[in-house]
C-alpha cells in the first residue's frame, strides 16, 4: 500500500476521547488520498459510501478510486439532497439499503457530504448492527468547522428537529478544502457563521482575525480557509472532549441557535434561511438581547453584526421577511427548545466578544420586548 502523501498543506488535530479518540485531518486535495487514511482503521477492507445527488456528482468518482487504490471494496447509497432526507422514512431506506450491501460489523460507513449525510450516517452507524465504525468527509463549510466533529448524530422526527439521535463518534473526520470550490456561495457564508461563533464564544483574537479575513475566506483563499478551519476544529476538538455529551461546556456551542432555531421554524425550515444564516442572526439577536439585560456592552454586538454584514449574512429580521413578526410566535418556537428545563428557557449569551455564558431562566417578559423592537 502506497503510504499517504503528507504536504505543509496538512494538518492533523486529534480529539481526545480516551478509547474513542480520533483525528481530524484538514487539507487540500484530501479525498485523493482518503482511502490511505481511512484503511488502517478499518478490521475489514468493506465500506459503505453515502452521499447526496449533489455532492456525489462532484466528489463521489474521486473518492471511490482513492478508496480503491487503497484496497478497500465498497458500495454506494446516494440521497435526494436537503433536510427533507433527514426524516424516518429516508432513515428507514437508508438503513435496508446499507445493510443489503453486505454490511458487517468490520464494515466501515463513509459520510460524504454536508449536516444532513453527516447527522443521518452516524446515526445509521449508531444503530445498524449495534453500532459499526464510521468516517465523516464533510463537503459544507459549516460540517467542517462544527457538525462533522464531535458525535452528534440524529434525524427529524415530526414532533421536532434532531429529536432521534446518538452520541457516536466518527473513527475520522477528513476535512478537503477543495471540495469548498463547488459550494454555493450561500451555503459558504451559512457556514462562515458557525465558524465566527468559536471567537464568539471562546477566543477574541480569533473573532478579530475573522474581521480582517473574513472577505478572503469567504473568497475561498485556500490559506484563510485552512486556518479557519484547523482553528474552529480545534476549539470543537478542545470543548467535546471536555464535555462529550453536553452537560456543561458544551452547550456554549449552541450560542445563537435557540434565537435562530426560532427563525427557522417561522421561516418553515426552508431554504428561505439556511441554518448557519439563522444562527448568525441569532448571534446578533443574543448580544442585543444580553445588552438589553446590561449584560453586555452595546458597541460588542453592533461590531458583531457589521462583520456579517460585510461579508454578506442577513442581520437584521427585516432582511428575511420577518419584520413584522410577532414576538409571541418566536417565543412559541423558543419555548420547544431542548434546553427548556421545567419550563424554564435556558439561553446562550455573551459577556463579551470571546466569552459566553449559559443562563439558565431567561425572563422571559424582557425577551418578548427586546423581540417586539429586534
Ligand atoms: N453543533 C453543536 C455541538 O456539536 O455540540
Amino acid at each position: 500500500m502506497t503510504m499517504p502523501i503528507m504536504t505543509a498543506e496538512r494538518q492533523r488535530l486529534r480529539v481526545e476521547l480516551g478509547a474513542r479518540a480520533y483525528d481530524i485531518v484538514v487539507g487540500a486535495g484530501l479525498i485523493a488520498t482518503a482511502g490511505h487514511e481511512i484503511r488502517p482503521l478499518m478490521r475489514r477492507p468493506h465500506a459503505v459510501v453515502v452521499s447526496d445527488d449533489n455532492v456525489a456528482r462532484h466528489w463521489l468518482e474521486p473518492l471511490l478510486a482513492s478508496l480503491a487504490a487503497a484496497g478497500i471494496s465498497y458500495h454506494t447509497v446516494v440521497l435526494p439532497p436537503g433536510e427533507e432526507t433527514k426524516d424516518l422514512a429516508h432513515f428507514g431506506r437508508l438503513a435496508e439499503d446499507v445493510l443489503a450491501c453486505g454490511l458487517e460489523r468490520g464494515s466501515m460507513l463513509i459520510a460524504l457530504g454536508g449536516g444532513v449525510v453527516g447527522d443521518i450516517t452516524g446515526f445509521a452507524a449508531a444503530t445498524l448492527l449495534r453500532g459499526v465504525d464510521f468516517v465523516q468527509l464533510p463537503t459544507t463549510l459549516l460540517a467542517q468547522v462544527d457538525s462533522s466533529v464531535g458525535g452528534k448524530t440524529a434525524i427529524n422526527a415530526a414532533s421536532g428537529k434532531i429529536l432521534i439521535g446518538a452520541f457516536y463518534q466518527p473513527r475520522l473526520v477528513v476535512a478537503d478544502t477543495d471540495v469548498l470550490a463547488t459550494l454555493p456561495r450561500r451555503e459558504l457564508l451559512a457556514g462562515y457563521g458557525e465558524t465566527v461563533k468559536y471567537g464568539l464564544i471562546r477566543d477574541a483574537a480569533f473573532f478579530a482575525w475573522c474581521e480582517r479575513q473574513g472577505n478572503a475566506l469567504c473568497g475561498l483563499a485556500p490559506e484563510p480557509l485552512r486556518h479557519a478551519i484547523v482553528t474552529s476544529c480545534q476549539m470543537k476538538a478542545e470543548i467535546v472532549a471536555g464535555d462529550e455529551r453536553e452537560e456543561g461546556e458544551r452547550a456554549l456551542l449552541n450560542f445563537g441557535h435557540t434565537f435562530g432555531h426560532a427563525l427557522e421554524a417561522e421561516t418553515g425550515f426552508s431554504s428561505r434561511l439556511l441554518h448557519g444564516e439563522a444562527v448568525a442572526l441569532g448571534m446578533v439577536l443574543a448580544f442585543g438581547f444580553a445588552a438589553r439585560l446590561g449584560l453586555v456592552a452595546e458597541g460588542e454586538g453592533e461590531r458583531v453584526r457589521r462583520h456579517f454584514a460585510a461579508v454578506g449574512l442577513p442581520t437584521r429580521l427585516a432582511e428575511i421577511g420577518l419584520g413584522e413578526v410577532a414576538p409571541e410566535r418566536l417565543l412559541a418556537h423558543m419555548a420547544k427548545d431542548k434546553k427548556v428545563r421545567d419550563g424554564k428557557l435556558t439561553l446562550i449569551l455573551p459577556r463579551r466578544i470571546g466569552e459566553a455564558f449559559i443562563m439558565r431562566d431567561a425572563p422571559t417578559a424582557e425577551l418578548r420586548d427586546f423581540l417586539a423592537a429586534a
